[in-house]
């Protein structure tokens, strides 16, 4: 596992639109791994100037989202569907067909995550898996359990999610309860992780899931074993490191 130790939060997503400037440039066909949230904005950002300046081209990419709340229809603002529309997709140019997310709208929860599974599996995989880290060691939503589950699921989210979520809604009671999320297997067989982690609040965390052993209790600790995977970090979020 390699850490590279970024000054600030700017320097944390310009590090990581380059891994993805990177991947592109390598293979303009190549499978994204996104996830939503505060951390990854900046790379977003990054990523549509880069856009704008001519030096990547996203038609061929095609991307997979880690997760979407579950009763949130894709048009809902608070959707994770929305976000990604709002906060890179409709900036850059990637193809609608090319981008997947669940359906967190669709009441046949199991059929989407067997879906999911299915179109991951066709498109050939993740080849460069972005995370962020959740306050609990979540990484997707795959929370702290009993044992790591492997494929496309639904989860009920932990209180601490829901607490740190909600300052995207207006009232704690407005945050689903549920999410689907692509499991720990899914997320362990992207040939590349990159792993984003921004400000104090993420240090304790960080600190246990990378020189703890690793258990189901801290999902994000499976991470310690995979043969290909970075943590970007601010200084303060590394500073326990
Ligand atoms: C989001 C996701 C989550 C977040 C995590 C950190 O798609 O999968 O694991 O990455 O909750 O969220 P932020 O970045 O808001 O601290």
């Amino acid at each position: 596992m390699k850490i590279h130790r970024a000054e600030n939060y700017q320097e944390m997503s310009r590090a990581a639109a380059n891994m993805v400037l990177d991947q592109i440039s390598k293979k303009n066909n190549s499978v994204l791994g996104l996830a939503t949230g505060s951390t990854p904005i900046g790379m977003y950002e990054y990523l549509i100037e880069l856009y704008n300046k001519g030096d990547i081209d996203f038609s061929e990419t095609r991307t997979v989202n880690l997760d979407e709340y579950v009763g949130l229809s894709r048009d809902n603002p608070q959707s994770y569907n929305y976000f990604m529309h709002e906060k890179f997709f409709r900036h850059v140019n990637i193809s609608k067909e090319n981008i997947y997310i669940p359906d967190g709208a669709d009441t046949d929860t199991e059929k989407v995550c067997k879906d999911y599974e299915k179109i991951i599996e066709n498109i050939g995989g993740i080849d460069l898996q972005i995370l962020g880290i959740g306050t609990d060691g979540h990484i997707g939503f795959n929370e702290p359990g009993e044992a790591f589950i492997p494929s496309t699921h639904v989860v009920t989210l932990a209180e601490s999610t829901i607490i740190s979520n909600k300052r995207f809604f207006d009232d704690k009671k407005d945050v689903p309860k549920k999410a689907i999320t692509i499991g720990i297997k899914t997320i362990f067989q992207a040939k590349k992780i990159v792993l984003l982690a921004s400000g104090s609040g993420k240090a304790a965390i960080l600190q246990k899931a990378l020189l703890w052993p690793i258990t189901p209790g801290i999902p994000a600790s499976i991470l310690q074993l995979h043969s290909d995977c970075t943590i970007i970090g601010d200084e303060d979020a590394l500073y326990l490191l």
